[in-house]
């Protein structure tokens, strides 16, 4: 069966590991909605400009500007309003609140990784992350950036969060992020140690397995049905390398101690209560939702799962108006219909085949 949207009257508290301690606040969505039967289908809005997500390494200093502007006002709503849905840690608690089992549908916990909601979920949250941003700096063309990964230059943290204090900044990061540092795309803790010349050439072998080899049918490249309540997931290609691994190398080291005197348990990338909490995670999940978009154009069987258990899935989400929607799978499949496309980006790695 499709999944339905989360049972608001079960929220309840997340947990930070599958068997570790509570998060410490609620990540239910504020202000809760009383009943998801009354909450209208989304609608696709007409558009009249289209917005275009730029590679995170190319972006100019006033785009750059902006998008501190914008990140610096949802985070003033976390102080002045903080019932309101478009400050940054309500943006950030959604990640919690549909991974961390604080949602549920019925008894069983919602989680979105790990199967074939992982590509569609993490679209319409961005989608409605950036149509906020634009709307904080009244810029309805305003469009995320993308962490270009799958590139050798775009191989290390975008240079504009890693300015110490801005908006973008985040003290939650493992300091191996920092300079420039090019990061190994398939390390789940332990880096390689080799040259920057022979890391970025390993990464593109991995692209290419990930997106070409391995990911040959949807099944593969989407992940496993999603099975409500079940934490036994088929990742897909994607979400397991590069996606995971990016996340690793950003959040603290676990079992370090954080700047607050506290244990870490990866935050913030690392985990997914806090991934959210740092801005980068939206500039990363932006390239992740362009390889859905990259993986159709590679040709075969590459493209959308065709099953009603897929397409007719929900979540819910409130927009940039503060108004609350339900959005099924079957009407994200399209970028441009969307109103948003990504600037296009040399894909190295289709040349290296393993
Ligand atoms: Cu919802 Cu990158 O994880």
């Amino acid at each position: 069966a499709p999944s339905p949207p989360p049972d608001f009257k079960t929220c309840g508290i997340a947990t930070i590991t599958a068997d570790g301690p509570p998060v410490p606040y609620t990540c239910c969505h504020l202000p809760m909605p009383s009943n998801v039967n009354t909450i209208p289908y989304y609608k696709l809005p007409s558009m009249t400009k289209v917005r275009i997500r730029q590679p995170a390494h190319t972006v100019d200093e006033e785009f750059i500007a902006k998008y501190n502007l914008a990140i610096s006002r949802m985070k003033e709503l976390d102080e002045k309003e903080p019932l309101n849905p478009l400050g940054f840690k309500q943006q950030a608690n959604i990640h919690c609140a549909y991974c961390n089992g604080a949602y549920k549908i019925g008894e069983k916990v919602l989680q979105v990784h790990q199967s074939w909601l992982f590509f569609p979920f993490h679209r319409w949250y961005l989608y409605f992350y950036e149509r906020m941003l634009g709307k904080l700096i009244d810029d309805p063309t305003f469009a995320l950036p993308y962490w270009n990964w799958d590139l050798p230059k775009g191989m290390r943290l975008p240079p504009m969060f890693d300015r110490e204090g801005s908006p973008l900044y985040d003290e939650r990061r493992n300091p191996q992020v920092r300079n420039g540092t090019v990061m190994d795309l398939g390390s789940f803790g332990d880096q390689v140690q080799t040259t920057e010349l022979q890391l970025m050439s390993n990464n593109l072998t991995l692209m290419y397995r990930h997106m070409v080899t391995n990911a040959s049918c949807p099944l593969l490249f989407f992940g496993g049905r999603y099975v409500l309540g079940s934490t036994q997931g088929v990742q897909g290609t994607i979400e397991k390398i590069p996606h995971t691994p990016v996340h690793i190398w950003v959040g603290t080291k676990k079992d370090s101690i954080l700047p607050n005197g506290k244990k870490s348990y990866g935050e913030d990338m690392g985990n997914f209560y806090s991934a959210a909490l740092d801005p980068v995670f939206y500039c990363h999940h932006s390239n992740v939702d362009r390889m859905w978009n990259e993986w159709k154009q590679i040709g075969g069987k590459r493209r959308d799962l065709s099953q009603k258990d897929w397409l007719d899935s929900e979540f819910f989400f409130y927009d940039e108006n503060k108004n609350p929607y339900l959005v099924k799978v079957r009407d994200c499949l399209d970028t441009k219909k969307m109103g948003y496309d990504y600037a296009p980006s040399s894909t190295v790695w289709r040349n290296f085949k393993p």
